[in-house]
């Protein structure tokens, strides 16, 4: 029977539930797969994690040298995450010719065409279905399901942190602030949640799933980034009222224009599929040319679910005899011929305070009038003591960049100041 030596780098929530997973299953994958995955190293610097886990002191490694170096050692499994000791780590054991599975999606969105040449140079494998959307097989999707597609568009919910706290928020009514406490309590968010609530992991996710989708690189900067922390009560609520849901989405979409890719806070219609994925549950939606709609759902964090992922890429370098390497144009900066679009179009949910007087609704229909924005829905609320009202618009689709004119006009006039303006997801 082949035998497949694997070092685990980092025994933290996905390093350890790979452990585990490898240990328990280590017979299933001999009788189902005909391979035996055996454990023969372990770096990880915390005697309590090592502990926890039970790992024999004979297959404790002291640094990423011994890793590398040790004859029985196939296989090497980056859970450590970041890009500093991660990336160095990662090049050693690449081009020592192991083939890498890694978890970690910062380094492999800003990487990867070191990472892929490395590998390439090396005649390793280095695989990374772990780093996008938890236990969901969305980068084996794209590589080994749908390429007979060409993929116009992809839109999903693909931070579990964010999705929790959202939905926290909309079922129960609490603070963005009770709603963050909650998810940190449940071991969802870091301790320190930036890159979560501010959308970075999302666009990181992002950034590699567009890549393989449109076959071309694109690079995480050229993702519209924004996260959930001014996301406040009362737009849930009005929202709610209105028939819809606030969703951190993912967007990817190529047309003839060009490609979008974007990240936001965006109401979606009750009815809308992605409108009940709840909690820490993540889903991708995929538009094929032949396949049509296809949609992804389940966990997209957590021990297991990620660990999942790390052990289905192991079994398939294992099993493979040649690598698959990524098929998308890879290099570190977009290339020349690709056009971002940055003035897309969608409707828009805008929360407005004016003053209650007679003629500011007909000031406020003039602006949008001006900047060719139709609207859908209005609906003015008083606030109770005061000398101003609240109004809720609701537009058709338009263009980011008239939004963008009318709210600047807006905010400029005495007619009124705009509080927040969310994207409304039409599809
Ligand atoms: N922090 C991520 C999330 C999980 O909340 O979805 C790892 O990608």
């Amino acid at each position: 029977m082949k035998k497949v030596g694997i070092a685990i780098l980092g025994l933290g929530v996905v390093g350890g539930g790979t452990y585990r997973i490898l240990v328990g299953h280590r017979d299933f994958y001999a009788e189902t797969q005909g391979i035996d995955l055996s454990v023969e190293s372990v770096l990880e610097p915390e005697a309590a994690k090592l502990a926890a886990l039970e790992v024999p002191e004979s297959k404790i490694a002291l640094n990423i040298a011994e890793v590398v170096c040790n004859p029985d050692v196939n296989l090497i499994v980056e859970c450590i995450g970041g890009t500093t000791a991660a990336k160095e780590y990662v090049l050693a054991a690449l081009y020592a010719g192991k083939t890498v599975v890694t978890s970690n999606k910062e380094l492999y969105c800003k990487f990867s065409h070191e990472l892929e040449r490395a590998a390439k140079r090396h005649n390793a494998g280095l695989y990374y279905e772990a780093s996008c959307v938890g236990g969901v097989p969305i980068i084996r999707t794209l590589l080994d399901g749908v390429q007979a597609n060409k993929i116009s568009s992809m839109m999903g919910i693909i931070n579990g942190t964010t999705n929790y706290i959202l939905s926290k928020m909309t079922e129960e009514g609490v603070s963005y602030r009770e709603a963050l406490r909650s998810a940190q309590e449940l071991g969802f968010a870091e301790a320190n949640p930036e890159a979560d609530v501010e959308g970075f992991d999302a666009a990181y996710k992002l950034s590699i799933l567009a890549s393989l989708a449109f076959h071309t690189k694109i690079p995480f900067t050229k993702v519209l980034r924004e996260g959930i922390t001014e996301v406040s009560e009362e737009d849930i609520e009005r929202g709610r009222a209105l028939g819809y849901t606030l969703k951190l989405l993912a967007i990817a979409k190529q047309s003839s224009h060009g490609i979008e890719v974007r990240v936001h806070p965006a109401f979606v219609k009750r009815e809308h599929p992605l409108a009940s994925v709840s909690g820490n549950n993540n889903a991708v939606f995929l538009t094929g040319d032949s396949v049509g709609e296809l949609m992804l759902y389940g966990k997209g964090a957590g021990e297991l679910p990620t660990a999942s992922a790390v052990v289905s890429d192991i079994i398939y370098a294992a099993t493979h005899t040649e690598h698959k390497y990524s098929p998308f144009k890879n290099m570190a900066a977009a290339d020349k011929t690709t056009v971002f679009v940055s003035d897309f179009r969608s409707a828009y949910y805008m929360r407005l305070t004016v003053s209650d007087k007679t003629g500011v609704l007909s000031k406020i229909a003039a602006v949008f009038g001006r900047n060719h924005i139709s609207i859908l829905e209005m609906i003015q609320a008083e606030k109770a003591g005061s000398e101003e009202a609240t109004i809720v618009i609701v537009t058709h689709e338009t263009h980011e960049a008239a939004v963008r004119s009318a709210v600047a006009k807006l905010n400029a006039s005495d007619i009124a100041s705009v509080e927040s303006v969310i994207r409304v997801v039409c599809g």
